[in-house]
Order: structure tokens, then sequence, then C-alpha cells
């Protein structure tokens, strides 16, 4: 179903995951986050090198399951369960009814992803989730991970990201409203978005990624992927 949630819209809430977005959700991501498929595509081939068989491999905040999917469509091994988890119930019920018929080893959880365990894990992703995390509770999130995490096993992040010099800043965010608009938002629909989302969606900038990685214990952490403001790291345990 075509986004079309903040194209009149007068009184302006928080954005949560509710009903409507979830109803919208995929053509959403798409429209809004540039490079989305590729992020997606990254994901299958991660999965390829860094999957490890009889491990679990965690989608944290699924959503409508787009990670999930693609690490049981690409996943080379025989004995693996794809564990998705949303705190958002109408996201869960979507979830589910999107990958049922399309793949078989995979439990949809409603959770606080916070109160999630990833033990024996090789792999984990963060896709566009952490960013809606309260900033002081993402070092414990990364920390628990971590110790969940198989050695040679992998934390994938994705998320808007901002940065320290004011010109890129600028620059970034105007070639993104240009992505915004080249993808049918109008001005209207682009602001109310903004206002709704400001709150709630906190980025942090690439330094900030990285020590975090380093600080829960990771040995390597690198930028795999990025399309003007959203980028996708790569921690390895
Ligand atoms: C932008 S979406 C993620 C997109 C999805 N991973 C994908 O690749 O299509 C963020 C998701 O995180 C979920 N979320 C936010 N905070 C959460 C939390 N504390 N625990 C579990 N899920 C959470 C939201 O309900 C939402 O579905």
């Amino acid at each position: 179903m075509r986004d079309e949630l903040f194209s009149g819209k007068i009184d302006l809430v928080d954005f949560t995951f509710d009903k409507q977005v979830v109803d919208v959700f995929d053509d959403m991501v798409r429209r809004s986050v540039p490079g989305y498929q590729s992020m997606i595509e990254m994901i299958g081939l991660i999965v390829k090198t860094y999957g490890q068989d009889n491990s679990y491999y965690y989608d944290l905040g699924a959503s409508t399951g787009a990670v999930a999917l693609a690490l049981a469509l690409n996943n080379p091994h025989q004995h693996n369960r794809i564990i998705a988890v949303d705190n958002s119930v109408e996201m869960v019920k979507n979830c589910k009814n999107n990958l049922d018929g399309k793949i078989t080893n995979f439990d949809v959880i409603c959770s606080d992803i916070n109160d999630i365990s990833c033990e024996n894990s090789s792999i984990v992703v963060l896709n566009l989730t952490l960013q809606f995390i309260p900033v002081e509770q993402r070092q414990a999130l990364i920390n628990k991970i971590y110790q969940g995490l198989n050695p040679g096993g992998v934390l994938v992040v994705s998320e808007k990201i901002h940065f320290d010099d004011p010109k890129q800043q600028a620059k970034i965010t105007e070639l993104h409203l240009d992505f915004k608009r080249a993808n049918g938002y109008s001005e209207l629909e682009i602001a109310a978005k903004r206002q709704s989302i400001e709150n709630v969606l906190i980025t942090d900038n690439q330094q900030t990624h990285f020590d975090r990685f380093e600080m829960a214990g990771f040995k390597q952490s690198l930028c795999h992927f990025q399309c003007l403001n959203f980028a996708s790291f790569l921690a390895v345990k």
C-alpha cells in the first residue's frame, strides 16, 4: 500500500509503529531510505560468509521481515533457526504473514529487543532499529549481543547517521530530501514526517558506532555500505 500517511496531517504526534505505519511500511522504507534494497542484499552476502551451522540468526526490530527473509533465502547451512523480534504487535502479525509459506525455520517473537538474549548466534542484525533505542541503552544492548555471539559471529547494524562537519551534514541532508522528492513525497509530507520522527529517531555519527563496537569487545568493525546518510556496519567477534 502506498505511503500517504503524512499527506494531509495537521495533528502531529510522535511516530510509532502502529497499524497505519505497518500497512505502508514496505513502501515507506523503500521511498525514504536510500540504499535500503542494497542493505538487504548485503545481509544475504554476509550470511553466506559468516553464518555458522547449528546456530541462531537474529533479526532484531524485524518489522515486516525483509532481513529474516534474506537470511533464510541465502543461508548456505542446514541447521539454523531465524528469530525475528519486534515489540510492535501489528508488525509481528504482519511479519508472520509475510514469512509464512516462504520459509519454515523461523520464530517471530513480540518482545523488547533489550529483553532478548542472543545465545549461540552467528549473525545478529539491527537493520534501522538501534536508532529507535534510547541512546543511554545502546551500549548495554550491543554488549549483550556481543556476549551471545559465537566466536567468528557478526553483528550487522544499519542506521541513519549524522556528520560533525555542518557543511557535509547540510549537503547530505539536501540530497536525502531530493531522494524523497524524487520518490514522490511532497514538501508537506517531508516536513510533517520529519516533525513526527525527530524526537523518536536519534542518530549517532560513524565514530560513535565504532567506539561502541570496540567497547563491547568486537575485534574488528567496518562500514561496508553507505548511501548518503544511511550506513551499514559489520562488527566481527
Ligand atoms: C525502521 S524499523 C526496522 C526495519 C527492518 N529491520 C527492515 O530492515 O525492514 C524499526 C523496527 O524496530 C522496532 N522496534 C523499535 N524499538 C524496539 C524495541 N525496543 N524492541 C523491539 N522492537 C523495536 C519497531 O517496532 C520497528 O518495527
